[in-house]
C-alpha cells in the first residue's frame, strides 16, 4: 500500500518510519517533510505544505494514496480530515467539529464542565463582556489562555494582577490574532503534569504506551516553555491505578460525550493532564494529535503495525485490534538551534549522523525535525532541529543510550538538556 503523512517534524519523521517499516508498505510520502524523511527508506517527501488541503487531497488522488495520517494540529483544525472524507479517501484524524478540542480551548472548558471532567475552574471573556473587576479576586498565580491556536505560546502564567492584566490586554489586543478574542482565566493548579495518548475510532479507544515530555527549556524544568526538550516512555508516574482512573475520569467521557453531541473523534487524542495530590487528573488541554517530541519515543517501542492500527480506526473498528510495545524503555533528547524558542538560527551543517546512525542500530534512532538537505549535507531548518532516541533495560539506561548518541552529532551552537528523564529515573531509584 501507498502512506501520505502529512507535516515536516521529528513527529512525522518517526510515523513515516514506522509505516515505512510495514512490509506490505511499498511507498511513503510526505507532505512536505525534512532531510531525515528524504533519506528514510522507501520514503519520498513531496513539495506540498502541510496546509494547503486542496493539493493534499490532489496529491493523494494522483498517487493513490490508500491510507494518509496527520501529523500536525493546523490541518485537522482546517478540515484537513473532512476534505479528504468528501473525496473518498481514508485519512485518519478528527473532522473540522472533533479538532475544536485543541482548536478552541473555550468551547473545551465548556465542554468538560459539560460531561463533568475534572479540569481547572475557570471564565472565558471576549473583549466585549470582559469584566476587569473580577480578575482583583483570583488567587495567583492565574493563568491566562488565548482561546485559539497560538503555536504553544498562547499560556501565560502571571505570577502578579499587573503581568495578568497586560496578558489579557495583549490578547485583546490581537497579539495572538483571532485566538486572543476570546481569553480563558484559570485557576492555577499545583501537581505533577502527565500526558496521556490514544487512539480513536468515534467509540472505541486504543490508549498509546505511557509517556512524558519536558516542555521547559532549561535542566531542573527552569526556562522558558518550549514544544517539548525531550520526552520518554514509558511514564512511571502513571501507575496502573492512575492510568484506570484517567480512562474512566478523562478518556471514556470525553470520547462518549463528543459522539453522543454529534461530532465523533477519530485520530489520535492528546490529554495533558495535572495530577493533584488526591490522585485527581485534571484536563489542562487536549490536543487532537500525537505529542511531539513524545512520538519518537512511543513508536520506537511500538511493534505493531501503525497502518493496521490507523485502518482498523478509520473504520471504526479499534475494537479489532492491540497493540504490542518494546518492554524495553526509550528516551528521546532534542538538540536545538541556538535561539530556540524564539527564532533559532539556520543553516548550520549537521556533522557525525552517520556515525549516529551506526551507533544506534537496534538501540535507537535519529530523528529529524527541522533540517534540509543541500547536495549531500543535512543542515539545520528550525528551532528543533534533531531527536535522539535510545532505548534501554531501565528509563536511565535508555538515557545512556541517547545521551551517547547525541555526544557524536554537532554543528555550531547546538543546544539540549542534560537531564531529560530525571523525574522517571528518580522514580526508578525509590522502587529498586
Ligand atoms: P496548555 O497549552 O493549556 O497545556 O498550557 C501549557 C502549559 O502551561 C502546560 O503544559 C502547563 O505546564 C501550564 N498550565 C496550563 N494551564 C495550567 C493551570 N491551570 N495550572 C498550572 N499550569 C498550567
Ligand atoms: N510535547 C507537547 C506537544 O506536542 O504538545
Amino acid at each position: 500500500m501507498k502512506v501520505l503523512i502529512i507535516g515536516s517534524g521529528g513527529r512525522e519523521h518517526a510515523l513515516a518510519w514506522k509505516c515505512a517499516a510495514a512490509e506490505h508498505v511499498r511507498e511513503v510520502l510526505i507532505a512536505p517533510g525534512n532531510a531525515g524523511t528524504a533519506l528514510e527508506p522507501k520514503c519520498r517527501n513531496t513539495a506540498v505544505d502541510s496546509g494547503d488541503i486542496p493539493a493534499l487531497v490532489e496529491l493523494a488522488r494522483r498517487e493513490r494514496v490508500e491510507l494518509t495520517i496527520v501529523g500536525p494540529e493546523g490541518p485537522l483544525v482546517a478540515g484537513v480530515v473532512d476534505a479528504f472524507q468528501a473525496a473518498g479517501l481514508p485519512c485518519f484524524g478528527p473532522t473540522r467539529q472533533a479538532a475544536r478540542l485543541e482548536g478552541s480551548k473555550a468551547y473545551t472548558k465548556d465542554f468538560l464542565a459539560r460531561h463533568r471532567i475534572p479540569t481547572a475552574r475557570s471564565r472565558t471573556f471576549t473583549r466585549q463582556d470582559y469584566d476587569p473587576t473580577w480578575l482583583e479576586h483570583q488567587s495567583l498565580p492565574v493563568v491566562i489562555k488565548a482561546s485559539g491556536l497560538a503555536a504553544g505560546k498562547g499560556v501565560i502564567i502571571a505570577e502578579t494582577r499587573d503581568e495578568a492584566r497586560t496578558a489579557i490586554g495583549g490578547m485583546f489586543a490581537g497579539r495572538f490574532g483571532t485566538a486572543g478574542e476570546q481569553v480563558i482565566v484559570e485557576e492555577f493548579l499545583r501537581g505533577e503534569e502527565v500526558s496521556f495518548i490514544v487512539m480513536a475510532d468515534g467509540s472505541h479507544v486504543l490508549p498509546l504506551a505511557t509517556s512524558q515530555d519536558h516542555k521547559r527549556r532549561d535542566d531542573g524544568d527552569r526556562g522558558p516553555n518550549t514544544g517539548g526538550m525531550g520526552a520518554y516512555s514509558p511514564a512511571p508516574r502513571v501507575t496502573p491505578e492512575l492510568h484506570a482512573r484517567i480512562m474512566r475520569e478523562v478518556i471514556e467521557p470525553a470520547i462518549a460525550g463528543l459522539a453522543a453531541e454529534g461530532t465523533p473523534y477519530t485520530g489520535f487524542l492528546y490529554a495533558g493532564l495535572m495530577i493533584a495530590q488526591d490522585g485527581t487528573p485534571n484536563v489542562l488541554e487536549f490536543n487532537c494529535r500525537l505529542g511531539d517530541p513524545e512520538t519518537q519515543p512511543v513508536l520506537s517501542r511500538l511493534r505493531t503495525d501503525l497502518t493496521v492500527l490507523c485502518e482498523a480506526a478509520v473504520r471504526g473498528r479499534l475494537d479489532t485490534v492491540s497493540a504490542d510495545w518494546d518492554p524495553r524503555a526509550a528516551l528521546g533528547v532534542v538538540l536545538a538551534a541556538g535561539g530556540y524558542p524564539d527564532a533559532a538560527r539556520k543553516s548550520d551543517r549537521i556533522e557525525g549522523l552517520e556515525r549516529a546512525a551506526a551507533l544506534a542500530d537496534g538501540h535507537g534512532k535519529i530523528f529529524h525535525a527541522g533540517t534540509r538537505l543541500e547536495g549531500d549535507a543535512v543542515l539545520t531548518d528550525g528551532g528543533r532541529v534533531l531527536c535522539a532516541v535510545g532505548l534501554g533495560e531501565s528509563v536511565l539506561a535508555a538515557q545512556r543510550t541517547a545521551y551517547g548518541l547525541v555526544e557524536v552529532i554537532y554543528w555550531p551552537d547546538m543546544r539540549y538538556r542534560r537531564d531529560i528523564g530525571y523525574r522517571a529515573i528518580e522514580r526508578e531509584r525509590q522502587t529498586l
